[in-house]
């Protein structure tokens, strides 16, 4: 399995975060992590990607033991993310902060890279712009563009799709799913739950730091406990 959650969880104080959650994401599919507002799915990926450490419980990629690994270790070794709120350099323009993304990962050509990438994403109209000059969808997008200049193996994904308009989010999906049938494991978590029952083949759902269920997005639409916790008000 690339990338394994075992039993975190995360204390703030007297906030239990995450609350011995365990969720795995596999090569060539697309895994979705849903919840409501304060489950702790950000938290989850900041420590899947190195940014908090648990309080107990291990992170695994490739069966390697990396809960102690600093942010650039992981990213080295293929754990790329994007950010809920976004994290580009806005006064580079856009084609720059691909372009950076695949200098500091050490691609043999950063610029092809960086072409090709905002190809891929759809927004190679927009390479000259600054990044902070761009509407929210197309910073999400370049922030896709950015995470995939580092050839990752694990791609974590938070809310990639909030503040697009449905045409981008659907060519968002395709891209995802493009993503994992080249071998990459794709993290989702969003709140867009037809996205979510569109493209993910396997979703956890955490509440209140909780796994509380897991399975084919078929199969946990309609499990009681999550129509109450979160599909329920949709
Ligand atoms: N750095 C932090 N310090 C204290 N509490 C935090 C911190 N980050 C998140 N929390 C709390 O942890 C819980 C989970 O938050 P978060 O992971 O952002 O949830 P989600 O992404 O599912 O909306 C919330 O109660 C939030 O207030
Ligand atoms: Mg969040």
């Amino acid at each position: 399995m690339p990338l394994a959650v075992d039993s975190v969880s995360v204390r703030f104080g007297g906030v239990l975060a995450v609350n011995e959650a365990s969720l795995a994401a596999a090569a060539g599919h697309v895994t979705g992590l849903i919840g409501p507002n304060g489950a702790g799915k950000t938290t989850l990926f900041n420590v899947v990607s190195g940014m908090i450490a648990p309080t107990s419980g291990r992170v695994t990629l490739g069966g390697e033991d990396i809960t102690r690994l600093p942010t650039h270790r992981r990213a080295r070794g293929g754990i790329a993310r994007t950010f809920q709120r976004l994290e580009l350099f806005s006064s580079l323009s856009v084609f720059e902060n691909v372009q950076v993304a695949a200098e500091i990962a050490r691609r043999a050509a950063p610029r092809r890279v960086a072409g090709e990438l905002l190809e891929r994403v759809g927004i190679s109209h927009v390479a000259d712009v600054a990044a902070g000059d761009l509407p929210t969808g197309t910073a999400r997008l370049l922030e896709v563009a950015r995470a995939l200049a580092t050839e990752p193996q694990v791609l974590l994904l938070d809310e990639p799709a909030s503040g697009l308009g449905h045409e981008e989010s659907s060519r968002l999906g395709a891209l995802l799913r493009q993503l994992a049938a080249e071998a990459i494991a794709v993290l989702l978590v969003e709140h867009d739950v037809e996205l979510v029952m569109e493209i993910c083949d396997r979703l956890f759902v955490l509440d209140l730091g909780r796994i509380i269920a897991s399975g084919p997005p078929a199969e946990v639409r309609e499990h009681p406990a999550v129509i109450d916790a979160y599909l329920g008000a949709g």
